[in-house]
């Protein structure tokens, strides 16, 4: 089935009233009908059937064998970093989202984790960082906030020649775009926050994996069952609901990101435009080898700081707000924003500095949306 069937239908399996819409589960617990019997949910952590539900749609859409449902995206990111022992080594894109940094730095370090940064769309430079201890790679593509692209699959073959697996942060570009398991990559995470809920009104996480029976698939399901981290009934069905509309919402973005993107750069008090779907983007090649569409998140850079701030108040129809994805635009400040607590030699790696802004586009009109930021950019 193609990717917009997949979305509105999912894995529904009518039950006996053949419900249309699917059923909010919110028991905790299940009745045995005897002795060492199960329907097939017995407790509400370890199993649901509305979050099920999404669970297989979500394994479908990203081309996996598994996949959960989790509470936030961190704690799809948390899950991934769990397979590794003390001592172990992981390798992550230098720049990604700051949460993502935070958790390596200050939490999984004190767990004997050692790590480094790269930039994973140079593949020689990525080679030369992996170490006999590195078991991980792990990436965004396009990445937050810079939309640097990186070969998923080189990196899959480049992992696996050294015994590592690849992980892949595919939030900004969602499986209706991207499928990094076909790829080769080993793990997909996602913040089900942004594109595949849509909507800004719930946290949500995705893992989902290519081999249920590898150990990390099996690592996997013991880790959730035994840590709890998944997501609520009630938020699960939101999330189902919301994935019905996820390929309408994510190519509208996306006609409305070229658009803007395209006039930024003829603005005077524009000076870098980082989006995708430029052709003079240095991974806009790439980008149409691997994935079927360039999403809709847009950095650019303006002449001053104090522009960059100016531009955050005077803002309207476009919202200064963090986060992403959702058919509302929203304009962040990725400085003191999303990467507050990025360490200084990483933002300087990476450009990311004090006039950068990060535009996610959403489903308003394009006309709107030029308009309000020709009148935040010009004051
Ligand atoms: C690329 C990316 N990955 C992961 C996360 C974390 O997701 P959540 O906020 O749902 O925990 C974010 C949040 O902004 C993100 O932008």
């Amino acid at each position: 089935m193609k990717d917009f069937s997949l979305e509105v239908h999912g894995c529904h399996q009518y039950d006996a009233t053949g419900a249309i819409s699917d059923p909010i589960y919110l028991s905790a617990t299940y009745r045995h009908p005897g002795f060492k019997q199960s329907t097939g949910y017995d407790y509400g952590r370890v199993d649901n059937p509305t979050r099920h539900e999404l669970e297989l749609t979500l394994a479908r859409l990203e081309r996996g064998e598994r996949a959960w449902a989790l509470s936030s995206g961190m704690a799809a990111i948390n899950m991934a970093l769990h397979l590794l022992q003390p001592g172990d080594h992981i390798l992550l894109s230098e720049d990604l989202y700051g949460g993502t940094v935070r958790l390596v730095n200050d939490i999984y370090s004190a767990y004997g984790l050692t790590y480094d940064y790269v930039d994973t769309s140079d593949l020689a430079a990525t080679e030369a960082k992996i170490t006999d201890k590195t078991r991980l790679l792990f990436i965004e593509t396009p990445s937050n906030p810079m939309m640097r692209i990186s070969d998923i699959a080189a990196l899959a073959k480049l992992a696996h020649a050294h015994h590592a697996l690849l992980a892949v942060d595919n939030t900004f570009l969602s499986p209706h775009f991207q499928k990094p398991l076909t790829l080769g990559a080993d793990i997909v995470v996602h913040s089900a926050t942004k594109y595949l809920c849509g909507h800004n009104d719930i946290i949500a996480g995705v893992i989902a994996i290519a081999d249920r029976n590898a150990d990390y698939g099996q690592k996997l399901e013991l880790l959730i069952k035994s840590e709890g981290p998944n997501l609520s009934p009630m938020d699960s069905w939101l999330l189902l609901r919301s994935i019905k509309t996820l390929g309408l919402r994510v190519e509208r973005q996306e006609q409305n990101a070229q658009k803007i993107a395209e006039w930024l750069t003829t603005q005077e008090n524009v000076t870098d435009v980082y989006y995708v779907g430029l052709p003079s983007h240095p991974g806009h090649e790439l980008q149409q080898r691997q994935a079927t569409g360039n999403g809709s998140m847009i950095s650019f850079k303006v002449k001053t700081p104090e522009l960059a701030k100016a531009m955050l108040e005077r803002i309207r129809l476009i919202a200064f707000a963090e986060s992403l994805g959702g058919v509302e635009s929203l304009l962040t400040y990725p400085l003191a924003q999303t990467h507050a607590e990025m360490p200084q030699e990483l933002l300087a790696r990476t450009g990311l500095d004090d006039r950068l802004l990060r535009l996610s586009v959403g489903i308003e009109d394009a006309e709107d949306l030029i308009a309000d930021l020709s009148q935040a950019l010009n004051g």
